[in-house]
């Protein structure tokens, strides 16, 4: 009855709240026919309890119902409060059915008279068979919890790329049928440039003015629509330790940047990446110019080039060329919207919105990734992932 279905030893952690020697003796000797080697600690008193519990595992604490200076239900009351799974069993010197019912009620794994204290090994065994199913239960539901969120977001991703698809494809119709229309505009503009050279100053500015805003127009246009076919790429095998620092000093020409100083640190490893050198200049461009513009006059560019091993991403490795700022950082609800066309916080500085999501598009037709993190006031984090050529 009492005996292990294995006849082999089980070690067991036992925790034992017993004031006399000689029933702790009795218990173990039961637990030992029953095929137990017992490692014994023994306690009498709660705040002795409360001290050994966390000193180890313990697989069960077997524990008398009522004890000179302790009652069972407090042991119950001390484990379920440190929120562990270990089950507590009550031996009692009676077997009255009340007591039993109560000490279940409370939260014993079981309650053993100690005249049937050969039911103890059969009570063990179950108890530790279910400690591990619940243990087996919790460690699944949490797999399946993280599976959910990991599912979640996967679909908020496909849901957000369809959506900036949408977007892309929307806007690249607009402009085509812009740019007729604005081809028009412009040779319109010139004819007029010509007709009132020598006329009213005060149209020649006008026609200036119009000059200006439609020539804007016509480079959105045209963004828009060389984005639209970034199928034309024109690849070449590039070192991108090559590339970013050409990419840095020519960005580093231009009058938005002169006050402030972009440190570099390359990979030491040698690297080759298959790509449209053009179009990642344009990409690395952009995200230099977002950089420095969040610093509004103040703080520091970093741009780091390393290697990073193989993935199931990117089988060959992978070039990741980071540009990190110490600007004005990103909000969440902006965070979400970065890469949607015409996005933008800068529109009195002239921004249209259009460098991240002709970026992330020419990083996508080259297979690989653009990231963004950021934490409002205290910086960006833009990330290029570029596929390592074979
Ligand atoms: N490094 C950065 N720090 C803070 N905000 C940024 C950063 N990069 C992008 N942003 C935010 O994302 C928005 C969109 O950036 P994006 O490059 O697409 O357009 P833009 O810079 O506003 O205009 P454009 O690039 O067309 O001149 C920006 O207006 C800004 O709010
Ligand atoms: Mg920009």
């Amino acid at each position: 009855m009492g005996t292990l279905d294995t006849m082999t030893e089980v070690p067991l952690n036992v925790l034992m709240m017993e004031s006399s020697e000689r029933d702790a003796l009795v218990i173990l000797q039961e637990l030992k026919r029953s095929g137990y080697v017992s490692h014994c600690e023994r306690v009498d008193t709660i705040d002795s309890l409360t001290a050994a519990i966390p000193k180890k595992h313990w697989d069960v604490i077997i524990c008398r119902y009522t004890m000179p200076r302790f009652c069972g239900l407090a042991a119950i009351r001390v484990v379920r409060d440190v929120g562990l799974d270990i089950p507590v069993v009550i031996v009692s010197d009676a077997d009255g059915e009340e007591t039993a019912g109560a000490a279940i009620k409370a939260g014993a794994a079981d309650f053993i008279s100690i005249r049937e204290v050969g039911r103890l090994g059969a009570a063990v065994q179950r108890e530790l068979r279910e400690v591990r199913e619940r243990r087996d239960r919790r460690r699944a539901e949490a797999a399946l919890r993280r599976t959910e969120v990991e599912l979640d977001e996967m679909q908020k991703g496909l849901v957000q790329s369809e959506k900036l698809a949408a977007l892309g494809r929307f806007s690249s119709g607009i402009a085509h049928e812009l740019k007729n229309p604005l081809g028009i505009v412009l040779g319109g503009i010139e004819f007029l440039e010509v007709k009132t050279k020598r006329g009213d100053p005060d149209v020649r500015t006008a026609v200036s003015k119009i000059k200006e805003a439609a020539l804007r127009a016509a480079q959105i246009v045209d963004d828009i629509l060389k984005f639209a076919k970034p199928s034309d790429l024109k690849l070449d095998l590039v070192d991108p330790n090559e590339l970013v620092k050409d990419a840095l000093s020519l960005f580093q020409y231009g009058i938005k940047s002169r006050e402030i100083e972009i440190r570099a640190d390359f990979a030491k490893e040698s690297m080759r990446v298959k790509v449209d050198r053009n179009r990642i200049e344009q990409v690395l461009f952009n995200l230099f110019a977002n950089a420095v513009e969040s610093l509004e006059g103040q703080g520091s560019v970093h741009v780091g080039v390393m290697k990073r091993p193989r993935s199931t991403a990117f089988p060959h490795g992978a070039c990741v060329i980071e540009v990190t700022d110490t600007g004005v950082g990103i909000s969440p609800e902006n965070l979400r919207r970065l890469f949607e066309p015409f996005f933008t916080t800068k529109r009195d500085q002239q921004g249209t919105g259009l460098g991240l999501f002709i970026a992330k598009n020419i990083v996508s037709h080259h297979n690989g990734d653009l990231k963004i993190e950021s934490q409002a006031g205290k910086g960006t984090k833009a990330q290029v992932i570029l596929q390592l050529a074979e």
